[in-house]
């Protein structure tokens, strides 16, 4: 029954505060991808509140997928498999997308596909260029940190991972705690380069043994050092120089120096361990980060290596990235059914 011949497809991504649709055909490339971000509706809490973030998909999930068809001038009927994320991600908002692209494929009688959300961000930066296999994947978000070794399309396995905080999350609580907006990596990377990407408080790098990370020390690091410098109350929780932008900007450029030097660090290492790697991708929406670019990009280069990026708007969460990864999925025939869920 399924059109395996450059099937038209709509990825459907929900995992978190992103409500995206994108519709890609192999050959014509990607079609179209839109989003709804709901980061206005968070900045307040610091964070992703959870129920907010669900209420809101279910508000966006239907005109952000009917955006999708009339930006692609597609209809409905033209669509030949849906892909939809369907793990990790916060169950109430996943349950949106998932339970949305469930009712379509049975309304249409077309294939579903569920999609690993860390997959889509894997192979993100392959939606606009072909990397030779086989390649090491950094993959840096605000909910997770994980390099991948990577041989063939859906082939890949983890070779670390953060045993605690992921490094986005790193860059948002510690914004939090000097009074900056959530996100907090684009405003940090803003004013570390106001510094001109100085590392004036030499946050201890941590470094677990073999590939693995760790961000959680971090967050106290720069906790300790700010009530040293008589900047942080730990009794009201409070930052006590909100007005000190000077300070705020010294504390994003160390912080952005040290969350680099470990990736430059981990790289170095997994691209040792790994002489066999043909190229770098460094992916996620950590990997917006121009000056981390420019960095990781030195270390590839030492190694003779081509470090590839998405488009700013494939490292963030998307939902090319899932039709992507739904497209060789349905070349491969890997269906899923209607009893796809977001626990397995
Ligand atoms: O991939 P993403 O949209 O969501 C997850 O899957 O988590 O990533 C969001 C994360 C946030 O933590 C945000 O602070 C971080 O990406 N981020 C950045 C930059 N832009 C977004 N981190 C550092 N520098 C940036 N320019
Ligand atoms: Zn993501």
């Amino acid at each position: 029954m399924q059109e395996t011949q450059s099937s038209i497809i709509l990825g459907i991504e929900t995992s978190c505060d992103e409500t995206a649709a994108a519709i890609y055909q192999e050959g014509k490339g990607m079609l179209s991808s839109v989003l709804f971000s709901q980061t206005e509706l968070h900045k307040n809490f610091g964070g992703v509140v959870p129920e907010i973030a669900s209420r809101s998909q279910l508000e966006k999930i239907r005109p952000i997928v009917r955006e999708a068809l009339e930006k692609a001038n597609l209809e409905l009927k033209d669509i030949n498999a849906i892909a939809v994320t369907h793990k990790p991600g916060l169950p109430g908002s996943l349950l949106v997308g998932v339970c949305f692209a469930k009712a379509m494929a049975y309304g249409l009688n077309i294939p579903i596909i569920g999609i690993n959300h860390l997959e889509g961000h894997a192979f993100s930066a392959a939606i606009e260029n072909d990397i030779p296999f086989p390649y090491i994947c950094i993959t840096a978000s605000g909910g997770h940190t994980s390099l991948y070794h990577i041989t063939d399309f859906g082939s890949y396995t983890v070779l670390g991972q953060t045993i605690d905080d992921a490094a986005g999350e790193a860059f948002d609580k510690i914004a939090k705690l000097i009074n900056l907006p959530y996100p907090g990596g684009p405003v940090i990377e803003k004013l570390a380069a106001s510094m001109n990407f100085e590392d004036f408080f030499h946050y201890t790098r941590s470094n677990p043994d073999g590939l693995d990370f760790s961000f959680s020390g971090l967050k106290t690091a720069v906790l300790y050092d700010l009530v040293k410098r008589d900047a942080y109350d730990m009794k009201t929780k409070k930052f006590l120089k909100p007005h000190d932008e000077t300070l705020q900007k010294q504390v994003a450029s160390s912080l952005l120096v040290c969350i680099t030097d470990i990736f430059k660090h981990k790289l170095a290492r997994v691209i040792k361990a790994h002489p066999e790697i043909k190229a770098v991708s460094f992916v996620g929406g950590v990997a917006c980060n121009n000056y981390m670019r420019a960095q990781l990009q030195l270390v590839c280069q030492k190694y003779n290596l081509k470090l590839y990026f998405p488009s700013a708007m494939y490292c963030t969460d998307n939902a090319g990235m899932i039709a992507f990864v739904g497209n060789y999925k349905a070349r491969r025939n890997e269906w899923s059914d209607l009893t796809l869920d977001i626990l397995k």
